[in-house]
Order: structure tokens, then sequence, then C-alpha cells
């Protein structure tokens, strides 16, 4: 199936220049300009730049629209057996991480990974094969790769387990030592997304911000087999957000850092050299296709040119200040857009399957070879008619119903009639297993749904002090005016040494820093400052945190509890979202609850139709003329009726069910993004108490404290 590789553009909310025009439904962007602006000063003079794409996605599109155009195609054809990707390119700001991950802070931004995974996880319930994922989360910094799922105590990136490239003898590219990991349940995988985020998060210093100069990569594997089938399909989505495609001359910035900033945007280089070559190779140019030069483009050769299905998202802001990097990225976009690839379906036999359907075969040619024997005056092999399978029906029964202790053997004369049998001994045993599933199945369901709403229950008990004690909380530091160190009177509220992974029950500390969300801390000390290229667009334009006088500074190195405290109520601002994600937990859960309800509501009305039905039935058995135990009594009107309604009730049953796993898993997924928060947070301080250095004025203080400080703090410039 070859296809170009289809290209997106996404604009980021924002305030467009003036001449600047998005048109979504010619899938269309303008960019006018003065001939004379230095702004628009790319390489090109023209007076306008229009560029047309697969689809153009506006600054008000959502998530789940963004999922829907974008994602869905890619992920029916991984659930075929077609390998995916889907890449997110644009300049730092642009929204890249906010499309493939999602927003920091608040639930409902959640991104293509979290929702791809939902989504996977209901086509495998309803699809027609056994499905299995598997996740890989890889982090490519300068050329290296760092494994982003095997540790959760991780420090800085470099602690990671690095992740090696190897080529086997077809040209293969196999990444070694990058985990994968099986993720039975839409819980298991959004767990490591969890955790790779997190360790994503920690590793990002200010020193060396990650999230701008590393591509991730989230890979997918999913493995399907058909029933009775020997052959496994195998495919894999890779949902990648790469590093800021900034230009280095626009960068600004000197020495060492341009040599760092070249290296970010060397990789970036490669991937466009290679976009090149393909792009000539499109036009039926011979060219060599540099994959080799990076890493990146190394793991991303099937998807560019290769056995892949691959779709582009290109974001872009509109600001007049970013419109040299928009225009840059629809021309990037552009040439990657008449980028051929050759997706496939991916099967192969598996061995083991293989193994086990010949086990069967040879043990059913034994069987054969043992009537033939027996049979051995030769009657030939007869095909049966309806009467000799009604006659095989009759044998079953009777077999049947002498009971295990019967030793009689069962004869039936041919090998075409004894797979007969077995065929009707099969039937019978599913239609009296259903049977009985059903049953067992409706009863487990409603005992598992009271235990459900009973946790749910204890949970909004739960969030709903938590969210008391939160409230409480932010009342008091809005309306506090006291000066800035004479808050820190009470104990703090947590150790600062430790971040938890909260669980469920989550104590009042944890949940503090949780629920007050994100803020992507701007760095503190000096060098971060000179160490971050120029943003035009994103966070680092944030105020710098308010930093306390110097002595006071010294005083709160000395005591890392009070300076948490401190921070906490002075200097930390919790983003709108806090408000958002909890009025959004509130409303999930109470949706569980009504969803729980309704279920068991709806259960009760089944087992009284069902009752209604065995009385129905029972009469007309007992009324039906000529009353025989052995012959079934058909159904009236009245039964059929009945059983219509129990068929209704059922559907509605399962689509609840259905509809409170889905917000069930919300639930979690904003306990996620809380506990993620935490992090942030605890970022966010650490970078603010490394800053308190900076600050001490240590002339006013005598020689105990400074030796004090210097055991306690490392503080490194004590002195005369
Ligand atoms: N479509 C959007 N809607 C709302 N906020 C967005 C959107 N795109 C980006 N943002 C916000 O803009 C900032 C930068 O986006 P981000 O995804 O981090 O950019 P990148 O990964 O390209 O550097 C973030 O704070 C993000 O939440
Ligand atoms: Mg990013």
């Amino acid at each position: 199936m070859a296809s170009n590789i289809k290209v997106f553009i996404r604009v980021r909310p924002g305030r467009p220049a003036p001449g600047f025009k998005v048109d979504e439904e010619k899938k269309t962007l303008i960019f006018e300009h003065e001939k004379t602006s230095p702004d628009y000063d790319v390489n090109n003079q023209k007076a306008a730049h229009s560029f047309q794409f697969d689809g153009v996605l506006g600054m008000q599109i959502k998530q789940q629209e963004v999922l829907d155009i974008i994602a869905k195609p890619v992920i029916e054809d991984v659930l075929q057996g077609v390998n995916g990707t889907i890449f997110a390119y644009g300049q730092t700001g642009s929204g890249k991480t906010f499309t493939i991950t999602g927003g920091a802070s608040n639930y409902e931004d959640r991104g293509l990974i979290p929702r791809t995974i939902r989504l996977m996880f209901e086509a495998f319930r309803k699809g027609p094969a056994q499905y299995r994922m598997y996740i890989s989360y890889l982090e490519i910094y300068q050329d290296s790769g760092y494994d982003l799922l095997r540790d959760d105590s991780v420090r800085r990136l470099e602690d990671l387990p690095k992740v090696a490239l190897r080529e086997d003898e077809d040209g293969n590219t196999h990444l070694r030592n990058l985990s994968v990991n099986l993720a039975a349940s839409e819980e298991d995988a959004l767990n490591l997304l969890f955790l790779g985020d997190t360790n994503r998060v920690v590793a990002e210093t200010p020193m060396n911000d990650a999230s701008t100069r590393s591509h991730c990569l989230f890979i997918i594997w999913v493995d399907s087999t058909q029933s009775g089938s020997d052959v496994v399909r195998r495919s894999k989505l890779h949902l990648v957000d790469l590093a800021g495609s900034e230009r280095v001359s626009q960068t600004g910035v000197d020495g060492k850092l341009l040599a760092e900033a070249k290296a970010i945007n060397l990789s970036l280089h490669y991937l466009e050299r290679v976009i090149v070559a393909l792009h000539s190779r499109s036009k039926g140019v011979q060219a060599h296709v540099p994959y080799r030069d990076s890493m990146m483009t190394s793991v991303l050769r099937d998807s560019l040119g290769g056995n892949c299905r691959t779709t582009m998202v290109g974001c872009i802001a509109g600001e007049a200040s970013n419109i040299p990097e928009s225009i840059s990225t629809c021309r990037f976009a552009q040439r990657v857009a008449q980028i051929t690839n050759n997706a496939r379906v991916n099967e192969e036999l598996d061995p083991n399957l293989l193994i086990s359907r010949l086990k069967r075969e040879v043990a059913e040619l034994k069987e054969e070879v043992k009537v033939a024997r027996a049979s051995r005056d030769g009657q030939e092999a007869e095909a049966l008619t309806t009467e000799g399978l009604d006659q095989c029906r009759a044998l079953v029964q009777q077999f049947v119903s002498k009971g295990v202790k019967s030793e009689e053997p069962f004869m039936c004369g041919s090998i075409e009639r004894l797979r007969a049998c077995f065929r009707i001994l099969r039937d019978m045993c599913i239609e009296r297993e259903g049977q009985q599933t059903q049953d067992l199945e409706d009863e487990g369901g409603a005992a598992a749904l009271e235990s459900e709403i009973k946790k749910l229950k204890l949970e909004v008990a739960q969030r709903d002090q938590e969210i008391a004690v939160m409230v409480k909380m932010l009342t008091k530091q809005r309306g506090d005016s006291r000066p800035f160190i004479a808050a820190s009177s009470q104990p703090a509220a947590a150790s600062p040494e430790r971040t938890e992974r909260a669980n469920g029950s989550c104590p009042e500390t944890a949940t503090k820093q949780q629920a007050l969300g994100s803020g992507n801390a701007p760095p503190t000390s000096e060098t971060a400052k000179s160490a971050a290229p120029q943003d035009k667009t994103d966070k680092r334009r944030l105020p710098q945190p308010t930093m306390p006088p110097a002595d006071e500074a010294a005083e709160l190195l000395l005591d890392k509890q009070k300076a948490l405290e401190v921070f906490w109520q002075k200097v930390y601002k919790p983003p709108e979202a806090f408000k958002e994600n909890k009025a959004l937990l509130k409303e999930r859960i109470e949706q569980a609850q009504a969803l729980g309800k309704e279920a068991v509501q709806l259960k009760a009305e089944i087992d009284s139709v069902k009752s209604r039905l065995l009385r129905l039935r029972t009469e007309r058995a007992m009324t039906a003329a000529g009353y025989d135990d052995s012959a079934p009594v058909e159904d009236g009107p009245e039964e059929l009726a009945e059983v219509a309604e129990i068929e209704r009730l059922k559907s509605q049953y399962r689509e609840k069910t259905g509809e409170l796993r889905r917000v069930k898993s919300d639930v979690e997924g904003i306990q996620r993004l809380l506990e993620q928060n935490q992090v942030k947070v605890r970022r966010e301080f650490e970078n603010w108490f490394a800053g308190l250095r900076s600050r001490a004025n240590l002339s006013k203080m005598d020689e105990d404290k400074k030796k004090e400080l210097f055991d306690k703090a490392g503080f490194w410039t004590i002195g005369p």
C-alpha cells in the first residue's frame, strides 16, 4: 500500500499576526506581509506565502478532535498489523508535547498517547482477534538513547539505562537495551506512560532542558492472533515528540551554548537531509538516504520512506515573532508530504501456534488410521446425509445419557461419523457452558459493581476531604499579607527529601502538592538562565519566582522544612487548572455513582423479568395439551416479549457498565495527573531552594551559623 505521508498543521492558541490566516475548510495557511518586514525575511522576498496540507487544525480544536482526525486512521491500521508513526515537529513552545502527551495540568488536555491507549483497549475488547500490547518509551538526547521505563528513582537523565542501536545482517535497526513492557490493561499502559513522563520531568533540569532538546518516542507494540490461525500480526505505533526545531541563528546564544544549540539542531538537520533525499527519490532521482547519520533518523527509518503509515503534525504559533519559524515549519512539512511510504501488514507464522496445530493434526491422523484399520473391510468414506447426522445425534445423546460410569465403548462406524459426533458433542457442551457463564456473569457483574460503587463512595469522601484542605489553604494563602518569612511558625507539611508516590489513600501533605498542579518553574540560578536558549513563546517568559531578602534566605537554607512552607505559602502560584481538575474529578465521581446505580437498577429489572419468564414458561408447560415431560414446549408471544425485554435490558446494562469503566478510568487519569504535578512542584521547590544560595547574605552571620550552613547546605562560598 504505497501512500504519501499525511501532513497536518496545528496552530497553537495565541494572538495571531495581522497577515496570518488559517483556512480550515480549504486546509490552507496564508502568511501575508510587507516585503520590507524583517520578520518575514526568510530566504525569500515574496509578499505572501500560502501552504496547503492534508488538514489544518485551528486554535479552537479540541484534543479529542485531534485524535479523531489525525490518529484514528493510523490506529485502525496498527490494529490490522500495519506499522504507524505520528510525529510532531515545530519550534519550542508550539504545542508538540501538548499534542502528543497533553497539557501538564488539565485532564481534558490529555493528548494523543493516553487517548490512543484507551481507543486501542476498547478495540481489543471488540476486535476479532486476541491482542497483546507492549510499551517502550525512549528519549534521545544528544544522539544517545535512554530508556524512560526502567527506574522510578531517577534524578538525572544520565541515570537511566542507555539504549544502543544495532543493525542486523539485513540492515534492519534494533534498539538494544530498550525495555518492552507488557500492558495487560489500559491502566497498566497509563501507569507506564506516567512512569516515563515522571522520569522525563525529573531528569529535565534547567541546565539540560531536555524537553526542548531531546526527542521522545513512545512506542506501542501490538500483537494479534485470529483464533484458529498460526499467523501472528505484529505492528508498532511510534508517537514522537521531536526536539524544538528553532534555527541556531535565531537562538542568539553564545560560545558553548551555540555548540549545544547546534547539537540539538544537528539531529533535526539530519532529519531534514533524510527528508530532502527522500523527496528527491520521490521525483525519480537516485539519492542516498543518510538514515545512519543520527540515532533519531535510524530509529525512524521505517517511518520515513519505509514500511509504515506515517502522519506528521507540524505545530506552529501565529504571533508575529513566531512567523519566520512557522513558515519554516510549513516548508519542511511540504517536503515531508512528498514522501511515499510503503506500508504492509506484518504477518508471520508463529512457531508455537504452528506446532500446536500440527500436533492436533497428527492426533487426528492417528485416530483416522485406527478407524481405518478397524474397518479394514473397506467401506468407502461416505458423505453424511441429514439422516446420518440425525443418527449421530441420537448416538451421542444416548452415550451422554448413560452417565459417567458407563464403560460401554462408543461405536459409530466411520471416521466421518466419529467427527460429526464430536462436533455435536462440542456444540452441546458450548451451549450448556454458555448458559452457565451467562448466569454466572450476571451474578458476578452485579457483585463487582456493588464493590466498585463502594470504592468510589470512599474515594468521593476522601477527595472531598482533600479538596476542603486545599481550598482552606489557598484561601489562607491569598488573604495572607504578612512579611515574607513570618508565616513559617507551624511545623512544615512535608519532608522535601523524598517524592512520595501517593496511591489511593494519600496523606494530606501529598495531596496538597498533587492538587496544586504544575507551573513549569523557570530556572533560578544564573547559570541556568544563560543556559536556556532564547525562547519567544513558552514558559521561560513567566515571571521569576519571588526570592526572600538576603538574611532570610540564609535562615531558610538552614531549615528546609521551613523553606518548603514558605515556598508553599508565599512563592508558589497554583495554576487555574487546579479548580478545573477539582471540578472535573467531582463531576466524574458523581457520574460514576449515578451510572453504578443505574446499572444495579437494570440488573434488578433483568432479574424480575427473568422470573416472570420462568413463571410464564412453567404455566404454559403445565397447560399445554398432551403435556409430556420430554418434549420441549415452544414459547408463546408473551414469553417471546419477555425474552426480547431481557435482551433490551441486557444491552442497556452492558452500555452502562462500559461507560462506568470509561468514567472510572478518567478518575484514575485525573489522579495520575495530580500525582505528576506533585513531582513538578517538587522540582520547582528544589530549584528555588538552590537559588537561595546566591541570595544568602553571610556577612551578618556569626561563625557557628556559617559552619552549620556549610554542613547542612553544602554552602561553598563561606570565607572571610
Ligand atoms: N492547543 C493548545 N491549547 C492550549 N494550550 C496549548 C496548546 N498548545 C500548546 N499549549 C501550551 O503552550 C505551552 C507550550 O506547549 P508545548 O506543548 O510544551 O510546546 P513544545 O512541546 O512544542 O515545546 C504549554 O504551556 C502548553 O500547555
Ligand atoms: Mg515539548
